[in-house]
């Protein structure tokens, strides 16, 4: 495959700065030299100057969890790509369900925010994901082309070779329940086909799709032996370092 694998962990609302600190020492330790996985952590905002400290000079690099897609102003509790990139992010999660679902993001929004992550030379990691309901419904296809779509709407195709797509399924996230690898394999197929209805075949083989919902060490190897995973967001096995190392590995 000519795409390198990507494990990237969301620590969503967990770990205090000093949690996060003793974390991410540990996933430096464990993989911080491993050079041929594409690997990010992403902290909440507070704790990103900490952890970007500990993770320098290695193979880890950082993301956040969100942004704003304004430069500045009156915007309160939000954060700009400028000032996640002057604490060296590299990544930014956007679109997650969880800011679908709790804060009413809808594909015009998170677009917006794609758009101005990529102007600031920040990868958007764009997640995309149907719920119980719509697999049940057979929307499953429909859900996630509209919301890649959505997500990608106006980009260049230059400008598209700096998103990552991490296809999430919402009944899979936290549930213990994971996809099937036939299931998601399906699925990211389905994204790459539209990634190339958008920008041409070249650039969609060249796009990394990742697969999200309780991805663990132990079903890590089956899921990434599929043609179009291309690695992993990780939640609850990124809270710990030996777990998350050991799905790095998986993707060595
Ligand atoms: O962003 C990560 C996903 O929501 C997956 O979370 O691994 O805890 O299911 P999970």
């Amino acid at each position: 495959m000519s795409r390198r694998y990507f494990i990237a962990g969301n620590w969503k609302m967990n770990k205090t700065s000093s949690e996060a600190a003793a974390l991410a020492q540990g996933v430096v330790e464990a993989v911080g030299n491993v050079s041929n996985v594409d690997i990010a952590i992403c902290p909440t905002f507070t704790s990103l100057e900490t952890v970007e400290k500990i993770i320098e000079g290695s193979n880890v690099k950082l993301g956040a969890q969100n942004m704003h897609f304004e430069k500045s102003g009156a915007f309160t509790g939000e954060i700009s790509a400028a000032m996640l990139r002057e604490l060296h992010c590299a990544y930014v999660i956007l679109g997650h369900s969880e800011r679908r679902q709790y804060f009413k993001e809808c594909d015009c929004l998170i677009n917006k925010k794609v758009k101005a992550a990529v102007a600031s030379s920040l990868k958007p990691i764009l997640c995309v994901g149907e719920t119980l309901e719509e697999r049940e419904a057979n929307k499953t296809i429909e859900v996630v082309s509209t919301q890649t779509k959505g997500g990608l709407d106006g980009l260049t195709a230059e400008e598209a070779l700096k998103v990552v797509i991490a296809y999430e399924p919402v009944w899979a996230i936290g549930t213990g329940k994971t996809a099937t690898p036939a299931m998601a394999q399906e699925v990211h197929a389905e994204i790459r086909k539209v990634l190339a209805g958008m920008f041409g075949e070249n650039v969609a083989e060249k796009i990394q799709i990742l697969y999200g919902g309780s991805m663990k060490p132990e079903n890590a190897d089956e899921l990434l032996a599929q043609k179009d995973i291309d690695g992993g967001l990780i939640g609850g096995a990124a809270l710990k370092a030996d777990s998350f190392a050991a799905l790095v590995n998986s993707a060595v």
